[in-house]
This record gives C-alpha cells, sequence and structure tokens, in this order.
C-alpha cells in the first residue's frame, strides 16, 4: 500500500524521503499513536460510523502491533514517513482493507496533537514523582543536618553563618516552584485535538467528549484550526524544563565547588563519581558537570521551537514536525538529571566539621557584632563602620574578632562590653528567628511545612 501517493504518479525521491521522515524519532510515540487509534475506532463504531466486526479486528490488529513493537520485532520503514503510517499500514497488513476505515474522519494532524499531549502529559506526570523523590531526599538531609552550620555565601565570599539545612531547604523551594509549573502546564496540554481533522473538523457524528474521557483528557479543544497548529504547550514545557534544569545545575555546581579540595564540604559516592584516564588519584564530579553542561541544551531546545513556530500561518504547517526532536531529548535529560541526582544526593558524604570550620572563619560574625550595637541604638550604618574599623584591627593583628581584648572594642564603641564575646555562631543563627530566616525553631518549622506539602 501506498497510501499517501493517490494523485502522485511518481515515487518520492529517496533523498526527500530522508529529509521528511519523523520515523526515527516519532516511533516513540507508538503507545499514544495506538491508545488513540483505539479510542477512535471505538467512538465510530458507537456512531454507527463503522460496523462493530471492523472495530473488532482493528483493536486486534493494533493491538498485536502494539505487542511486536514492544518485542522488538517491528520494522519501522522510512519510506512511511511516521508512527502514524508506519502503524496503518501494518495494519493493512495485518487485517486488509478493513484498516482503511480507521482513518475516518481522522487526520495525522489531529492524530499527532493527540499522540504529543499525550506523551508530554505522561513525560510531566513523570517529572513530578521525581522531583518528589528528588525532595524527599532533599528533606531527608535536612533532618540529617538540623545543626550542622555552614558558612553562607554572597559573591562566593563567606558571609553569615547559616544553618546546612537551611541552605539545602532553598533547593526544596526550588523544586516546589518547578513542580508548580508542571502541574500548571498539565492543566493546559490537557485538551484533546482528535476530531479536529486536518483543520475544520469532519462531517461526521463523532462524540469527542467519549473520546477525551476514554484517552484520559479532561475535555475536547475549543477550536479546531487552533488545536492541530499550536505547540505552545510544548514550549511551556520548555520553559518549565528550562528552569528546572537551571536549578538543578546550580546545585550541580555548589557540589562540584563543594567537592573541590579548596572547600572539602562534600564527598561524592564512588557509584555517582568518576576517575580519570591519567591521573590515578582523581575523583571527578562529572555527574554535576553534564548537568550543568546539558543545561545548555536544554535551553537550546526551548529557543529552537520558540524560533520554529514564530513565524507559521495557521493551520497546520511541516514545521510543526521539528516540534519531536527538541521535545523528547529534554524530557529524557530533564527526567533523568533528576534521577541522577536524587542518588548522588543520598549518597553524598557530609564534612560537617570543615563546615563548621569554615563557618567561624573570615569574620563571618561581624554582622552580628554590628547588630549588637544597632540593639543598643547606635545607628545600622554607623556600626557598620565601627565593626569594619574593628575587623580591619583584627585583619593587622592576624586574629578572629573574639580573639581581640575588650579594650579593643571599647576604643571604637563604650557601648561594647564582655557580652559582646557571647556571640557565637549558634548564636548568630538562632538570632535570625524570622520566618523565612535560618534560626534552628524557624528550619524546624519549615521542615515540617515542607513535608506536610510532599505528603499532599
Ligand atoms: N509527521 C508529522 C508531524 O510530526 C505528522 C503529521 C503529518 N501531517 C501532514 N499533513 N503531513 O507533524
Amino acid at each position: 500500500m501506498k497510501p499517501l501517493r493517490s494523485r502522485f504518479e511518481k515515487d518520492t525521491a529517496k533523498v526527500v524521503q530522508n529529509y521528511t521522515e519523523s520515523i526515527s524519532f516519532d516511533k516513540r510515540l507508538y503507545r499514544q499513536d495506538i491508545t488513540g487509534s483505539i479510542a477512535h475506532a471505538k467512538m465510530l463504531a458507537s456512531r454507527s460510523i463503522i460496523d462493530w466486526d471492523d472495530l473488532e479486528k482493528i483493536v486486534a490488529g493494533l493491538t498485536s502491533i502494539k505487542e511486536e513493537i514492544e518485542r522488538d520485532e517491528f520494522t519501522f520503514d522510512p519510506s512511511l514517513e511516521d508512527i502514524h503510517m508506519n502503524i496503518e499500514t501494518r495494519l493493512f497488513e495485518k487485517i486488509g482493507e478493513v484498516a482503511g476505515k480507521l482513518h475516518t474522519a481522522r487526520s495525522r494532524n489531529d492524530q499527532v496533537a493527540t499522540d504529543i499531549r499525550l506523551y508530554a502529559m505522561d513525560a510531566m506526570y513523570e517529572t513530578i514523582a521525581l522531583l518528589r523523590k528528588f525532595q524527599n531526599i532533599i528533606l531527608d538531609l535536612a533532618e540529617a543536618n538540623k545543626e550542622t552550620i555552614v558558612p553562607g555565601y554572597t559573591h562566593l565570599q563567606r558571609a553569615q553563618p547559616i544553618l546546612l539545612a537551611h541552605h539545602l531547604l532553598a533547593y526544596f523551594e526550588m523544586a516546589q516552584r518547578d513542580l508548580g509549573r508542571f502541574e500548571d502546564c498539565i492543566k493546559r496540554t490537557d485538551s484533546m485535538p482528535l476530531g479536529s481533522g486536518a483543520l475544520a473538523g469532519v462531517p461526521y457524528p463523532i462524540d469527542r467528549r467519549g473520546v477525551a474521557r476514554e484517552l484520559g483528557f479532561c475535555e475536547p479543544s475549543a477550536n479546531s484550526i487552533d488545536a492541530v497548529s499550536d505547540r505552545d504547550f510544548i514550549i511551556e514545557y520548555h520553559a518549565a524544563a528550562s528552569i528546572a534544569m537551571m536549578h538543578f545545575s546550580r546545585l550541580a555546581e555548589e557540589i562540584i565547588l563543594w567537592s573541590s579540595a579548596e572547600f572539602g564540604f562534600v564527598e561524592i559516592d564512588d557509584a555517582f563519581a568518576t576517575s580519570s584516564s591519567i591521573m590515578p588519584q582523581k575523583k571527578n564530579p562529572d555527574v554535576a558537570e553534564l548537568a550543568r553542561g546539558k543545561t545548555g541544551r536544554v535551553y537550546g531546545n526551548l529557543i529552537s521551537i520558540l524560533v520554529t513556530m514564530k513565524g507559521l500561518p495557521l493551520a497546520y504547517n511541516r514545521d510543526l514536525q521539528e516540534d519531536k526532536e527538541g521535545f523528547f531529548d529534554t524530557v529524557e535529560t530533564l527526567n533523568s538529571t533528576i534521577e541522577v541526582f536524587a542518588g548522588m544526593l543520598e549518597s553524598l558524604t557530609f564534612n560537617t566539621e570543615k563546615m563548621q570550620q569554615a563557618a567561624s572563619e573570615n569574620y563571618t560574625l561581624a554582622t552580628d557584632v554590628a547588630d549588637y550595637l544597632a540593639k543598643k541604638r547606635v545607628p545600622f550604618r554607623e556600626a557598620h563602620g565601627i565593626v569594619g574599623q574593628l575587623v580591619l584591627l583584627a585583619i593587622s593583628k592576624g586574629k578572629a574578632l573574639h580573639e581581640l581584648p575588650l579594650t579593643d572594642y571599647q576604643n571604637l564603641s563604650p557601648l561594647f562590653k564582655e557580652d559582646v564575646f557571647s556571640i557565637t555562631l549558634e548564636s548568630s543563627v538562632t538570632a535570625r528567628n524570622v520566618p523565612g530566616g535560618t534560626s534552628p525553631k524557624q528550619v524546624e518549622r519549615a521542615l515540617k511545612k515542607a513535608r506536610r506539602k510532599v505528603n499532599e
């Protein structure tokens, strides 16, 4: 059968076949395509558009094709262009001319749009489940490090002490918003194109609502032209995926830094690190580096589909076939990144002593000393200046702030009393007892709240 050559007198040139085929990548849509076809065929029978015994043959044929594909016994043929024509052609081979009835009241345009929406929803549900798993690991790590103090950084310079749990919970919040973006995108992806035909709808008494229900969509699409020609749900997916990858890339960067000898805060488990072909001592954070690198490709996929779409007149144009490769690539990249990060974090060792040591160096309590004066009604800007002088003095003496005698403090301000020495890493974090702050009490509350969210 050459189903697509109806008015042609010649075969497609080989170069054109190679140029236009999509089977090499859209074969991933086989499950959605077959599920969609079965739902469509059932509806055609229920509306007396095809006979019930035709339906039986079509369903049996499609089911056995699905099994062939899953057993890896199906030969995908590039001369048949795409997944839709490959499956339909095989159906002809299996059940004969009856196969030709399946495409009644349908076009590949509404078919492919349905397939890709189903695929996207499945992918996003998987992403959401993976993000939940990642969040649970973050929560366990935070729970185990409620007392560990680490230096917090700004400009990658030691800034103020914070709880490691607080730092980790920042990633929980990022994942929570990422999750929300996918949930939101699912709402707009959840719209069924079948019944839109090529672009104008179809002249049969079809039941779009029934097909939508059967396929798990909440409703049929509202406009046939829009349904076959828009891919904004894919763009939205790419945008959400890009943001999520950006978050993982930042975490990757911290793991890379923290596992370096210069920081020495964490050690990556052997199972999640790689070695060097020349330097026997090396343990490299390749997983994190690749996540950082792959983020660039995911951004590229977003830009690519945005550019593909921007000049397309309504309705379907073949350019739309270009929606797939980048999309599949991003789905695979994002989901595998979350999965591998979950494993890497779960097995990460924290060198809490080193972290605590680092937190106590480089005058990280200077802000607390300024706050000490500000609480005695010294304008904060003035207190900042006084403590700046104190830090300068300490640097010149090669000492930490708490190693300076009280007289050095009092030379700068008579308001300094012996109790200034009760400023410690612990008192510093405990003092930041505002909602969203790093105090143990607030972190405990944040942890509880986060646990409730993941269990929702
Ligand atoms: N392979 C095509 C795609 O992915 C399927 C739709 C083809 N429709 C058409 N009118 N040529 O977009």
